[in-house]
């Protein structure tokens, strides 16, 4: 230390001293405060000072101020707070979720400043794509909205402390369905809805004709079904529909057509074309040609109707001009496909028959008539006898014929000699007559059959006229056969049947004779009779009356 040095610090220190003996003396309480205290009244009057401890620390102002620690005072900040001590004094903040009613950073309550929670939803986006945000005091919580799903975690969550977030729902590529199309466009994700239609061809069975994305991933529907669809019915050559259902179609032919050949039946394949019918229709055309009755039973036609099966409607009607009170009336229903049909019907004979055809399908009808012929007549029952007596009595019974009225008995008296033919079948007289000669043979009696007894005795030589016909006396020492013949005649047609009926024998000459008798008939249809006469006078001298037998010829057109 220099001299000047020690001189300064000898003053310095001799005027310190001095201070503090002048304030000591004057008791300068405000020279001792402490730094971060205040010099201040005291407030007893007294005038004196005291020293007091600035706001935010604790002493006793004098020696030590020191900071106080207003958190440690328990919730002076208020609710959702944080309370932050500074060196001298304090402030508040509010906690995370919770804003300061005075939108500063920072408060101290004693200005009205409160904490209120932050509605965190306000915030657009806050939860991400599809969430739904949830406020809660002081937080908030995420969940997804419909159509969305959450990943990467679970419901509820929060975006600031979860790695969870939501995920919009998308059900991928649309069902396909068979024949049909999608009409929209493909959006896959929740609640879209895709159309479809069924393809050109193919028509909608049922169902549902949408789908639909849902909830759950997956596609919803389409139910569908498309069926091939071939629109509408095919047509066939002269043939209408029957029945349709739009898959399957039956054809008929139309009304004057008939199916002839081929399946009625048109199928809508898978394709959606149609399998035509192979139906074939032909026009009906059916006549009936050429009606012929064939053996007096059958009938033959010609129906020009190839394969369509005809039903035909067959009436008849049989008269007999000799019988009025006859009538064969009858009807009959035939069904042929045959070209050239037959039907054979039970005729009875010697009638008249007027027979019609008619056609069903196409009324066409042809008329034809028929005569029966007639048929050989039974012979009647009789005995042959051989007798000697100038009038011999001959019996004979009646066969049962229906056609009595149209028939009657021939009696034959044929004289013994030579070599004789008889041919019964003949229409010619006995050919015997032929001969001119008395002593020839002849008829002695024609006997119509209807309304004779069943029964008949019947005398040779009883002179009696017999029809036209005189049954002469037989000359005595002769033999003769007696021939009985019936002979049914109706209109050009004949038949007979012949009998030896008895041998009369009368004198004794005997020759070596012979008789030949063919029993037999012939139709005599197609030939005309010619009735003559032969007047026997000649041979009877003994008779004054003319008889007549009938001379028999016939000739054929
Ligand atoms: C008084 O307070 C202030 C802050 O206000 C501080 O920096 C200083 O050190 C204090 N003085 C003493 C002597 O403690
Ligand atoms: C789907 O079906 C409904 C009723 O069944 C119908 O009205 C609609 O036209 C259909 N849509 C299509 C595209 O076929
Ligand atoms: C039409 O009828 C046919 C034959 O009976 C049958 O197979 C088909 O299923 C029917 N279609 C409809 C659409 O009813
Ligand atoms: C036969 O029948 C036809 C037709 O019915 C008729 O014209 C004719 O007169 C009849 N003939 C006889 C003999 O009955
Ligand atoms: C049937 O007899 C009648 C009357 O004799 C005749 O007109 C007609 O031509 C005859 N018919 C036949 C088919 O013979
Ligand atoms: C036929 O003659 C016999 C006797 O020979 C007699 O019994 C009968 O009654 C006669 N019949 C008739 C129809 O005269």
């Amino acid at each position: 230390m220099t001299v000047v040095q020690a001189a300064l610090c000898f003053l310095m220190i001799q005027s310190l001293f001095k201070d503090i003996r002048v304030k000591a003396d004057t008791v300068d309480v405000c020279a001792s405060c402490h730094q971060n205290a205040t010099c201040d009244d005291k407030t007893d009057g007294s005038g004196g000072k005291v020293c007091n401890c600035m706001y935010g620390f604790v002493g006793n102002g004098r020696t030590y101020c020191q900071d106080k620690d207003e958190c440690q005072l328990g919730q002076i900040c208020g609710d959702h707070t944080k309370c932050h001590n500074t060196y001298g004094s304090y402030y508040c903040t509010c906690l995370t979720g919770y804003s300061p009613s005075n939108h500063m950073n920072t408060f101290i309550p004693n200005d009205g400043t409160y904490c209120h929670d932050i509605d965190e939803c306000g915030v657009q986006g806050v939860c991400g794509e599809g969430g739904l945000c949830h406020n809660t005091e002081g937080d908030f919580t995420c969940s997804c909205q419909t159509g969305y799903t959450v990943q990467d975690g679970s419901e509820p969550f929060n975006p600031n402390r979860d790695a969870a977030y939501c995920k919009v729902i998308d059900c991928g590529s649309p069902p396909s369905v068979l024949h049909a199309e999608q009409l929209s466009a493909t959006i896959t994700h929740y609640n879209s809805e895709l159309q479809y239609s069924c393809r050109e061809g193919f028509q909608r069975k049922g169902g549902q004709n949408s789908s639909v994305c849902g909830l759950d991933g997956e596609w919803h529907g389409p139910s569908l079904v498309c069926e091939a669809h071939c629109g509408p019915a095919p047509e066939v050559p002269h043939a209408e529909v029957a029945w349709d259902n739009s898959t399957a179609v039956i054809h008929r032919c139309v009304k004057g057509h008939y199916r002839h050949t081929g399946s009625d039946i048109s199928i809508c394949d898978i394709t959606g074309n149609w399998q035509i019918a192979t139906l074939h229709c032909k026009e009906l055309k059916l006549t009936i040609n050429d009606l012929v009755v064939i053996n007096e039973r059958c009938l033959r036609w010609n129906a020009e109707n190839e394969g369509y099966r005809e039903k035909y409607t067959v009436t008849f009607v049989g008269l007999r001009d000799f019988e009025q009170l006859f009538s064969d009336r009858r009807k009959k229903i035939f069904s042929s496909s045959a070209l050239w049909p037959v039907l054979c019907l039970n005729l009875l004979p010697a009638t008249n028959y007027s027979i019609t055809i008619t056609a069903e399908s196409t009324r066409a009808t042809s008329t034809v008539t028929a005569n029966t012929s007639i048929p050989v007549p039974p012979t009647p029952e009789i005995k042959y006898s051989e007798v000697e007596a100038s009038s011999p009595i001959l019996k004979l019974r009646k066969s049962t014929n229906t056609l009595d009225s149209i028939c009657m008995y021939q009696v034959f008296v044929i004289p013994v000699e030579g070599v004789m033919l008889f041919d019964c079948s003949s229409s010619v007289s006995p050919r015997f007559l032929a001969q001119q000669r008395c002593d020839g043979g002849y008829v002695t009696a024609q006997i119509q059959l209807g309304g004779l007894a069943a029964e008949i005795n019947f005398t040779i030589g009883d002179q009696q006229l017999y029809g036209d016909f005189f049954n002469a006396p037989l000359e005595n020492g002769k033999d003769y056969y007696v021939i009985l013949r019936t002979v049914c005649q109706w209109r050009k047609s004949r038949t007979q049947s012949c009998v030896i009926w008895a041998k009369a024998r009368g004198t004794s000459y005997i020759m070596k004779m012979s008789a030949l008798v063919t029993v037999g008939s012939i139709s005599a249809v197609g030939s005309v009779i010619v009735m003559g006469y032969w007047y026997s006078w000649y041979c009877k001298k003994s008779s004054p009356r003319f008889f007549s037998a009938p001379i028999l010829t016939s000739y054929t057109d």
